[in-house]
């Protein structure tokens, strides 16, 4: 009989050889003609299946929030300069990106993992921060440079009030709200951050939605996706920075010397500071 050639890939997301390329199975057509929008195509091309309007939806306003934080932001800051050093849009855009990681942006997987694992085991809020804390880990989606127990990010607000009016459950999302609680009576900095608002509330729609086993959880928590949910939207607004500071004509960036404390004594830094 014959024998199959061995393959050098598996794929199983999409297929280009027929007379249109498919999406999860979904014809190109399909999503044209059926009004699909980006959250139905990270749906397809992400989770392998179409998820309800309403997790689509989440989806969306998820890119939409998170596309850009103004020029001061660490992403934006590092695409501002490689413009300004005259490199090209992918560089710009990369040197940017790659600041997403545990303190910026990328730290919603980590959030989605912790909190489930604190709630999936029962523990309260205070035990779960305080284990933390003699563990010496900071809590993912905890925490902002900026935001304060009285000064709330409303991109945190406007998630919340999207998952209260629509997801059928919001277990994980109410848990992170009482970690906040708990975490703002100990400093006005650690707030529920966007990072940890996306991260409960993908907890929610994943658990609520009834499209997902218990294991493909475990395993979309455990590879961690939803970092992928900032990358792909601080993108947006990185590509927008990089032709800002091109149709602005901007030369080269150098730092100025009076923002640097050149010492070679690294304590008295902080003396100073305090
Ligand atoms: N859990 C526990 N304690 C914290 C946390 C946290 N998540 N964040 C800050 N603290 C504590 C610090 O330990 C520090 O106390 P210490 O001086 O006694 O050690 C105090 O709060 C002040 O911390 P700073 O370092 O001044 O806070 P900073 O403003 O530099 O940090 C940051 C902000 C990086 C976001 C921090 O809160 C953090 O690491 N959070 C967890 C990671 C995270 O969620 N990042 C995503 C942020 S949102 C975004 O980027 C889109
Ligand atoms: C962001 O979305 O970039 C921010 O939350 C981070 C910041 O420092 O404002």
């Amino acid at each position: 009989g014959k024998v199959r050639a061995p393959t050098h890939i598996i794929s199983t997301i999409s297929d280009d050889r027929g007379e249109e390329p498919c999406y999860a199975g979904v014809p190109m057509s399909s999503i044209v003609e059926q009004g699909f929008g980006v959250g139905d195509v990270i749906s397809l091309l992400w989770f392998k299946r179409s998820l309800p309007r309403y997790c689509t939806k989440f989806i969306e306003i998820c890119v939409m929030l998170c596309a850009d934080h103004g020029p001061c932001v660490s992403g934006a800051h590092n695409t501002i300069v490689t413009a300004r050093a005259g490199k090209d849009l992918v560089s710009s855009l990369v040197s940017g990106l790659l600041t997403i990681g545990p303190r910026f942006g990328g730290a919603i997987d980590d959030a989605a993992r912790y909190f489930k694992d604190a709630y999936d085991r029962g523990l309260t809020p205070y035990e779960f921060v305080e284990s933390m804390k003699k563990k010496g880990i900071r809590v993912p989606g905890i925490g902002h440079r900026i935001k304060r127990g009285d000064n709330r990010d409303k991109r945190v607000e406007l998630l919340q009030l999207f998952a209260r009016t629509n997801f059928p459950s919001v277990k994980y999302m109410e848990y992170a709200v009482q970690v906040e609680t708990y975490t703002l009576s100990k400093a006005n900095n650690l707030v529920l951050n966007v990072d940890g608002a996306i991260g409960s509330l993908f907890l929610d729609l994943l658990a609520g939605s009834g499209m997902f086993t218990k294991q493909e959880i475990d395993e979309i928590v455990e590879i961690g996706y939803l970092n992928g949910l900032f990358v792909l939207a601080r993108s947006i607004g990185l590509i927008g920075h990089t032709f800002d500071q091109k149709r602005l004509k901007q030369p080269l960036y150098r730092h100025p010397w009076e923002d640097v404390l050149y010492t070679k004594w690294g304590m008295v830094v902080w003396f100073l500071d305090d």
